[in-house]
């Protein structure tokens, strides 16, 4: 059954959505949202080792309660990809392997599979169906240190490290399929997320978890690179946007940030005040791949699926922090 055929984009039942990556941090995020909005949802995951896998277990609890909710256990660089496929109506393809840092060296091999190869196996099943389209999950990684900010999607993308390297790749794909085949896909250039849920390798999951008692926090550089942070639930919008509205042009890539840029040193600072006590920090040299900014323009977005950011970085920290306390057992501020 098709959702865009619709008059004025009425949405019919029942709707298979299928989300790739479902038990990771925005993966189950995007999952929760889709079931509460009475789509029926296939999750893909194959809990890779990146990070603890009992977290991916937790984080999808609660959709496996629901009789909504298959939960797939395949690797998209892998396993036969069309059962996965089967009256499926959007794709909403999370799945990948994150992060900079370990992007490098023999680190590459699980990057360039789990990343391009995946997704091309991926587009390659979907491109004889009638999609209603093609949700990417990109990044601003593509970007790399930009000559000017705020960067827009007219920009050359020069990627500053392999794991960017991976996801630009994914998404000429996802453009190729489109324009060979006309797969109505659209790329979502995610600018540095964060939330309840927060993958435990990054930045503000490591600093909240050492202002709670966790080990210190390791601070790469000196505190004055800057990044445009985007709440989760403000993602999870522009996924489901993306996918219901109508006439995206096939190979569509659009930047999706928050409202604002902060430099780390200031980012620390309001944790340390939400958390209410200062953070032990460890000093690092700058990182290998880590960019000195992000900022991106969400003019387009805003034009082609009317999306915003609606939560600001101290409300959607407040959240995080609270996610954090109930975590460690500690009572809510
Ligand atoms: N978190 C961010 O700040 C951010 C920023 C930009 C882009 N992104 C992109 O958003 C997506 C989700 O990121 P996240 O932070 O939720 O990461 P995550 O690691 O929490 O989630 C990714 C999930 O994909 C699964 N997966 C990986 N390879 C797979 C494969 N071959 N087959 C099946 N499942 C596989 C993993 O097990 C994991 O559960 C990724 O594509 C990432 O590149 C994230």
């Amino acid at each position: 059954m098709r959702i865009l055929d619709e008059p004025g984009n009425a949405i019919m039942r029942p709707v298979v959505m299928l989300v790739t990556g479902a038990a990771g941090f925005i993966g189950s995020h995007l999952t929760e949202r889709l079931l509460a909005d009475g789509f029926d949802v296939r999750g893909v995951d194959c809990f890779t080792d990146y990070y603890d896998e009992q977290i991916k277990r937790a984080n999808i609890r609660d959709s496996v309660a629901s009789t909504r909710f298959e939960l797939v256990e395949a690797d998209l660089a892998v396993d036969e990809i069309p059962p996965l496929l089967e009256g499926v109506d959007v794709v909403f393809h999370q799945a990948a392997q994150p992060g900079v840092r370990l992007s490098w060296a023999d680190g590459f091999t699980a990057y360039s599979e789990r990343n391009i190869l995946a997704t091309q196996r991926l587009l390659d099943a979907c491109r004889s169906l009638a999609l209603d389209r093609f949700v990417f999950a990109s990044s601003s990684s593509v970007y790399g240190n930009s000559d000017h900010y705020p960067t827009t999607e007219t920009d050359l993308p020069r990627p500053f490290s392999p794991y960017g390297v991976t996801k630009l790749a994914a998404e000429h794909l996802c453009a190729a399929y489109a324009e060979n085949f006309g797969l109505p896909t659209v790329a979502l250039r995610y600018f540095t997320v964060y939330g309840p849920r927060q993958r435990p390798d990054m930045g503000f999951h490591r600093l909240i978890n050492a202002g709670l008692g966790g080990p210190p926090f390791p601070a790469y550089g000196d505190g004055s690179h800057v990044r445009n942070f985007t709440f989760v639930s403000d993602v999870v919008d522009a996924n489901v946007l993306a996918a219901i509205t109508a006439d995206i042009p096939p190979g569509e890539m659009l930047n999706i940030c928050g409202g604002g840029e902060v430099s780390m040193r200031d980012a620390y600072a309001l944790v340390e005040e939400l958390v209410g006590s200062p953070i032990p920090r460890e000093q690092r040299p700058p990182a290998s791949g880590d960019v000195n900014r992000t900022g991106g323009s969400y003019h387009k977005a805003h034009e082609v699926l009317g999306w915003a950011p609606a939560v600001d970085l101290r409300q959607g920290l407040a959240h995080q922090v609270e996610w954090h306390r109930h975590l460690v057992g500690m009572p809510a501020a």
